[in-house]
């Protein structure tokens, strides 16, 4: 829900349950997938976002049909799409419009998409992916005006080397590759679970997709993908938000539609701090009655702690009994919203990718300009 202004009255302990979504990031790679196919596709788990209804928009205008059947629940059909160019103005809202030039490389062997910007994360170079582009052979160009565009004759399976573990570039990589002639093999590939669920979701449409959730990836091209019927993974970082918001609140949050797998990461920092995590088949309940523990973090790709869970975690051990030391091993600029939490009473210094956190009895009170847009830019 974006609301202008949010005006929040503490301390209050948090507990009750709550009911995660379906994940962003997996949504952001298989929405554009469902363009691989004529056929019907039923995405189930679909989480209502504002990047979900920008990516069904770009969807919508190139001339898919999109239904929304109940409130998380959608029918797509993409056989209406006769373009590969991507609408300018709307793609251009969002960094996540480029997994359309790996799926309309995979389904017209060309592909035209406005050039994602950079955000608060600093540089976001997209090297790789055109890396991988190029050796499946694609042209790939920068027009004026910021537009990339792809072109193959025919797209043909390689062996690719990701200089950088990217979750980006293995998306594109795998969504160009699926449909193309022969063997690709991606190595140094990301291992997260939106990679997994994007795997799992092509491999329902016939795809051929081996090693999903490691680092060496093996798509074998097929002619042709039917629709499916997939529901979408639960978000990992909307669950660990919840978890981490138990803990600073000395609360007690049963969280309900998750993956307790895909939280491993965040459920060892916690319990290390002496937090009581339990574990169940799809749910898990967090309280801490407590002191919290320090603990040093370092964000790492999947299985490492995830990066978009540090900010929240710093929030936390703000509150925790000594010095804590966070290491951002992903971006090079995600200490913006330490600024904020300043203003609140941290004492957190940063130097470089390093923040330095003393632990405080408890925040005060104060304004918030709210300049953390990062979970909203990724
Ligand atoms: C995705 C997530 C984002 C998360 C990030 C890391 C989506 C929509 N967003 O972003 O929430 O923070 O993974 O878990 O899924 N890099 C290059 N060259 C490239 C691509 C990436 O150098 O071609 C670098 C980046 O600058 C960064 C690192 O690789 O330092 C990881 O980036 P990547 O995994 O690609 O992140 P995104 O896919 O953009």
């Amino acid at each position: 829900m974006f609301l202008e202004k949010y005006i929040i009255n503490g301390p209050t302990r948090l507990t009750g349950s709550v009911t995660i979504s379906g994940a962003k990031n997996a949504a952001l790679g298989i929405l554009p997938a469902v363009l691989l196919t004529d056929e019907t596709c039923i995405i189930e788990n679909v989480p209502d976002i504002s990047d979900v209804a920008i990516m069904l928009q770009i969807l919508t205008d190139m001339g898919a049909s999109v239904r929304l059947l109940d409130k998380s629940t959608y029918e797509i059909n993409a056989s209406g799409i006769l373009v590969s160019d991507a609408p300018k103005d709307i793609a251009r809202k969002m960094r996540a419009s480029y997994y359309f030039l790996g799926a309309l490389l995979g389904r017209f062997s060309e592909a035209k998409v406005p050039m994602p910007g950079g955000c608060d994360l600093g540089v976001r170079p997209i090297d790789q992916h055109i890396k991988g582009f190029e050796s499946l052979g694609a042209k790939v160009s920068i027009e004026n005006g910021g537009i990339i565009e792809a072109r193959a004759d025919k797209l043909l399976g390689n062996q690719i080397y990701l200089d950088t573990v990217s979750v980006g570039a293995t998306i594109n990589i795998i969504l160009a590759a699926v449909k193309a002639e022969g063997l690709t093999i991606i190595e140094n590939a990301a291992k997260e679970p939106h990679i997994v669920d994007l795997a799992n979701f092509l491999n329902s449409m016939g795809a051929d997709i081996m090693g999903a959730g490691t680092d060496v990836i093996k798509i074998r091209g097929v002619s042709y993908l039917h629709g499916t019927t997939y529901s979408i993974i639960p978000d990992q970082i909307e669950a660990g938000t919840f978890m981490a918001a138990a803990v600073a609140t000395r609360g007690r949050i049963l969280i309900k539609n998750v993956t307790p797998k895909h939280l491993e990461p965040i459920t060892a920092k916690l319990l290390k701090m002496g937090v009581t995590v339990e574990e169940y088949d799809d749910s898990i309940l967090v309280s801490c009655d407590g002191e919290i523990g320090r603990t040093n973090i370092k964000t790492f790709p999947h299985p490492g702690f995830p990066t978009d869970m540090q900010p929240q975690i710093a929030a936390v051990l703000c509150l925790a009994n000594g010095t804590s030391i966070i290491t951002e091993g992903v971006w090079e600029n995600r200490f913006r919203y330490v600024d904020e939490l300043r203003r609140m009473g941290a004492n957190i210094s940063v130097d470089g990718k390093v923040a330095v956190i003393e632990g405080i009895e408890s925040f005060h009170a104060a304004p918030s300009r709210q300049p953390t847009f990062e979970q909203v830019l990724l």
